[in-house]
C-alpha cells in the first residue's frame, strides 16, 4: 500500500453518519435531508431521451478522448458563457471529457505533481516519506474546502497549504497572505470558484492577481467551476478563469485548467459527465495519463451531455428554482439570525448564532458547537445538515468551518421551507 494512504481523513459523511448513530429522530416528523449537495430538481428530459435514442452506444467501447462532437459542444458552451471568440477554445487539443468532475480533480494532481521537483531531497524513498519531514510540493487550496483537493494532494506525496477563506474577506482566498517560501514549493493551487461551501465568487481582479503568480512561480491553476452555472443574479454570471486568461492576452490558457460539470448545472450527478479545458500541453499529459486511468466515457453519456451542454433553457429554470428557495428559506430564518444570501452556488453557509465562548451563554444548548447543532437538529427536528468542520482544518490558529454548518438546499421548494420553519424553532429553544 502507499504509505501516503494513512494521511487521508475519512470523508465528512462517513463522519456525519458517525454523529448521527443511534440518534432516533421524532417520528411525527419526515426527514429533510440538506447535508448532500446532490441536487433533487429533475434531469432535463432532453438528456434521458438522448440517453435512450443512443443506448445502442454501450456496444462499443469509448475512447478516452470523446468524439468530436461532444468536444464541439463544450468548446461552444465555454465559448458563449465567458464571452471569447468561438475558436478561442481548440476542441481537438484544449478539451477533454470526464466523468464527473470528482474524479478529474483527483487523478489531474496524480498526473501534475513532480515528486522529483521536492527540494532538498536526499535520497528517492524519503522524497515520498512526509514523515521525514522533507518540503515537499506544495498544493495550495481553500479552507474550508471539497475534500477531494486534499485527497489528492496527499496521494500525490504533496504537502496541502491551506487558504482560510473567513467573513472578513467575503469568504475569499487571500492570495498576498501566501509566504514566498509557499509559493516557491506550489506546484497546483485547487480555486473553487463559486465555492463549497461558502458560495463566494472569486472576481476577475482575483483571477488576475493568481494567473500572474503563476507565471512568476510557475505552477498549475486548477478551477473547480463546478458551481459556475447557480447563481443569483441573471445578469452577472460568475466570472471563469479562461475567460480571465483570454482577456489578458493569455490566449494559450498556460498553467491553467477549469473543470466544469452537469451534475449542478443540468441536475444530473449519476450521468458522471463533465469536462477539463484549459493549456493544450498540461492536457496533452493529462490525456496520456488518462488512457491508463482508463475513466472514457460511455457514448449514451457523451450524446445526452451534447444535449446538456447546447440547452440552457433548463439551465435558468434551475437558477429560478434555487432562487425561490433561497427567498423562501432566508425569509424565514432570517427572522431569528442572520443568514447571508450568496451570491452563487445552492449552500447556506450559517454562521451558528451565539459562538461557543459567548458571554451570553446560560448553559443549555446556548454556545453550541457546529458538530452538536447538527446532532440536536437531527434529533429534535429531523433535518440533516453538515457540520462546517467536517469541511475545513485547522490552519494557522483558525479553523474556518467552526460555528457553521452547511445547508444545502437541494431538497424541494416546501420542503425547504419546512426545514427553515423547524430551524428557527430550534434555535428558538436554545
Ligand atoms: C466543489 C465541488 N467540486 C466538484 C464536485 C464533484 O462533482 P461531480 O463529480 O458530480 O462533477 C463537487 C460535488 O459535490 C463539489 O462540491
Amino acid at each position: 500500500m502507499t504509505p501516503n494512504l494513512k494521511y487521508l481523513h475519512p470523508y465528512p459523511f462517513e463522519k456525519l453518519a458517525q454523529l448521527k448513530q443511534g440518534i432516533v429522530p421524532p417520528a411525527d416528523k419526515s426527514h429533510i435531508a440538506l447535508s448532500m449537495g446532490e441536487p433533487t430538481h429533475a434531469t432535463p428530459h432532453l438528456i434521458q431521451e438522448a440517453l435512450l435514442t443512443h443506448l445502442h452506444g454501450l456496444a462499443n467501447y469509448p475512447t478516452t478522448k470523446g468524439i468530436p462532437e461532444l468536444r464541439q459542444a463544450i468548446a461552444g458552451w465555454i465559448s458563449r458563457r465567458f464571452q471569447i471568440p468561438v475558436d478561442a477554445v481548440n476542441p481537438e487539443t484544449q478539451v477533454l471529457p470526464v466523468n464527473g468532475t470528482r474524479e478529474a480533480l483527483f487523478s489531474f494532481a496524480q498526473c501534475l505533481i513532480d515528486q522529483a521537483l521536492a527540494a532538498p531531497v536526499p535520497d528517492k524513498l524519503a522524497a515520498y516519506t512526509p514523515s521525514l519531514a522533507i518540503p515537499r510540493p506544495v498544493v495550495i487550496m481553500p479552507n474550508p474546502f471539497y475534500q477531494i483537493y486534499e485527497g489528492a494532494a496527499l496521494l500525490a506525496g504533496a504537502e496541502p497549504y491551506f487558504l482560510n477563506t473567513l467573513e472578513d474577506s467575503g469568504y475569499l482566498p487571500d492570495f498576498d497572505a501566501v509566504p514566498d517560501e509557499i509559493w516557491q514549493r506550489c506546484q497546483l493551487i485547487y480555486i473553487c470558484s463559486p465555492g463549497n461551501p461558502t458560495g463566494s465568487v472569486i472576481d476577475q481582479a482575483s483571477h488576475e492577481k493568481l494567473l500572474n503568480l503563476a507565471a512568476k512561480y510557475d505552477f498549475v491553476i486548477a478551477s473547480d467551476e463546478c458551481y459556475t452555472e447557480i447563481y443569483d443574479d441573471e445578469t452577472n454570471p460568475p466570472p471563469g478563469l479562461l475567460q480571465t486568461a483570454y482577456n489578458m492576452g493569455n490566449t494559450a490558457f498556460k498553467r491553467c485548467v477549469i473543470f466544469h460539470s452537469l451534475s449542478k448545472r443540468s441536475n444530473a450527478p449519476g450521468l458522471r459527465s463533465g469536462f477539463v479545458a484549459g493549456d493544450a500541453e498540461l492536457l496533452k499529459h493529462y490525456f496520456l495519463y488518462r488512457t491508463y486511468h482508463g475513466c472514457a466515457m460511455s457514448l449514451p453519456t457523451q450524446h445526452a451531455s451534447i444535449q446538456a451542454w447546447q440547452d440552457e433553457h433548463h439551465v435558468i429554470e434551475n437558477r429560478r428554482l434555487y432562487r425561490e428557495k433561497f427567498t423562501a428559506f432566508i425569509d424565514v430564518l432570517g427572522e431569528v439570525c442572520t443568514v447571508i444570501k450568496p451570491p452563487a452556488s445552492f449552500y447556506v453557509w450559517l454562521k451558528i448564532p451565539l459562538p461557543a465562548a459567548s458571554p451570553f451563554s446560560k448553559g443549555g444548548l446556548r454556545g453550541i458547537s457546529d458538530t452538536e447543532f447538527a446532532k440536536q437538529l437531527f434529533a429534535q427536528q429531523n433535518i440533516t445538515v453538515l457540520p462546517g468542520s467536517y469541511l475545513s482544518r485547522d490552519f494557522g490558529g483558525i479553523n474556518p468551518g467552526l460555528n457553521h454548518v452547511r445547508i444545502a438546499l437541494v431538497a424541494p421548494l416546501d420542503e425547504c421551507i419546512e426545514a427553515a420553519q423547524r430551524i428557527k424553532n430550534f434555535l428558538n429553544s436554545l
